[in-house]
């Protein structure tokens, strides 16, 4: 168990105790075979997340924002495997032993990588160090594609443990709630932006567009054990940005050399990324009123400044970090040139890959097929890939059997009908334009 962990995170610490009483008392068994169920968007960020501050609670240097992606999903089926221990004295009678955890991940049978070990164990230990786990995970979209699996992943993973534990039964929805977040930011910071449940009295919302926001608090700097030093809430958007429509441009796939735990500790040691912090919290509050008030244009040229900014900021570093390739930057040019030509309602976004996120509305569709068009008859861009979301589907994190097989997901196969279409260019042109 990390003993540094609870202390920084005194809620966790709380619940785990709270879990610990329920397992002693007979109201929390574990079972080989019991399982739990999760599905979790993934997200991509208008306002990045790069740079955390030190410790164990996976604090950001900056609050960041971001549009969760329904149609770019993580499915995560968590079980018991083994004999049950009961307790005895009050205790895992075999607390010290590890019992193996294993993982498919995207239908192979995977070592399990030690950050996930760890962060299981570290949600398990206290009251049941004593169970093994099987995790099974499915992403609907390709590795690498430039859609973070890490940030569907382990919110999907959080609420699949949440799931199996039957936490319904020991904490409210606002302590539910913070769990899963918290969990999910300690699994990886982006998560936490994944992990938001739909509200109990509102139905699951299909189609509207959520974003969310990571806020850093004020007090993030104060070592008092009890305050929360950032919070996730969805953010209120005007119904100019309801169906602001995304797609992925995928010109490299594979996997990126270096992964954003080291990009995040490099941030510090660019001269940039001061200057870059300095604009926040005034860029976060911004970005705020635009997304309540309908300022399209305050929303894309914030977001568009905000991925550059990011990017110098890596490629500055002590380790120069370079993700954008000469095709990235080839096909922002004919995206800027057709988008200022026409005015359309439409904006870039690019995380720590090469592979650009289009936001656009539904009015500017047909500026972004001839975008595609243009891009398709261009030979640098004969192997690129669009993925386009095809259907509609919830933008929630999506916890248990029942609400996952509503929506037609199939659980034998942790499958569930196409959400994408991964089309070249010239197709994604012609879908674009119907
Ligand atoms: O959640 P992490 O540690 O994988 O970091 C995500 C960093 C970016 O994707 C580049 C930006 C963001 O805010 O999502």
């Amino acid at each position: 168990m990390d003993t540094n962990l609870f202390e920084e995170n005194p809620f966790l610490h709380e619940v785990a105790r709270r879990l610990l009483k329920a397992r002693e008392q007979g109201q929390l068994l574990l079972q080989n075979g019991d399982s739990g169920f999760a599905s979790a968007p993934s997200n991509i960020a208008l306002l990045k997340y790069w740079g955390k501050k030190n410790g164990l609670r996976q604090i950001p240097v900056n609050s960041s924002l971001s549009l969760s992606l329904g149609n770019f999903r993580s499915v995560t089926c968590v079980s018991v495997r083994g004999r049950f221990f009961p307790l005895k004295n009050g205790h895992p009678d075999n607390a010290g032993a590890r019992p193996e955890f294993t993982v498919s991940l995207n239908g192979r049978e995977e070592v399990m990588p030690a950050k996930m070990e760890k962060f299981l164990r570290n949600i398990l230990s206290i009251y049941a160090p004593d169970i093994a786990l099987h995790v099974l995970s499915q992403n609907n979209f390709p590795t690498a594609c430039g859609v973070a699996s890490s940030a569907s992943g382990y919110a999907a993973l959080a609420g699949a443990v949440a799931d199996l534990l039957n936490l319904e039964r020991f904490l409210d929805d606002t302590e539910l709630a913070l769990w899963i977040s918290e969990w999910s930011r300690l699994g990886s910071g982006s998560a936490t932006r994944s992990s938001v449940m739909p509200n109990k009295s509102t139905k699951i919302s299909s189609s509207v567009s959520r974003f969310v926001a990571w806020e850093l608090c004020e007090n993030a700097d104060s070592r008092a054990e009890t305050l929360p030093l950032s919070r996730t809430f969805e953010c209120v958007a005007h119904s100019k940005f309801q169906k602001l429509r995304h797609c992925l441009l995928v010109l490299d796939s594979s996997p990126k050399a270096t992964g954003s735990s080291e990009g995040h500790e490099l941030a510090q040691t660019s001269v940039l990324q001061s200057l870059r912090l300095a604009q926040y919290p005034r860029r976060y509050t911004s970005m705020l009123g635009a997304l309540g008030s309908g300022d399209f244009g305050k929303v894309a040229e914030t977001s568009e400044t905000d991925a550059f900014e990011m990017h110098a900021v890596m490629a500055t570093g002590a380790v120069p970090l370079q993700y954008m390739t000469s095709l990235t930057s080839a096909a922002l040019k004919t995206f800027i040139e057709e988008r200022n030509r026409s005015s359309a309602e439409m904006f870039w976004t690019l995380d720590a890959g090469p592979n650009p996120h289009f936001l656009f509305d539904a009015e500017a569709a047909s500026v972004l097929a001839g975008v595609f068009a243009k891009l398709g008859r261009d030979d640098r861009f004969k192997n690129a890939r669009v993925l386009l979301p095809c259907r509609e589907v919830p933008q929630e994190l999506i916890v248990g059997l029942g609400p996952l097989e509503k929506l037609g997901f199939r659980i034998d196969s942790m499958t569930s009908e196409p959400m994408l279409e991964n089309c070249d260019l010239l197709t994604a042109s012609q879908i674009l334009c119907r």
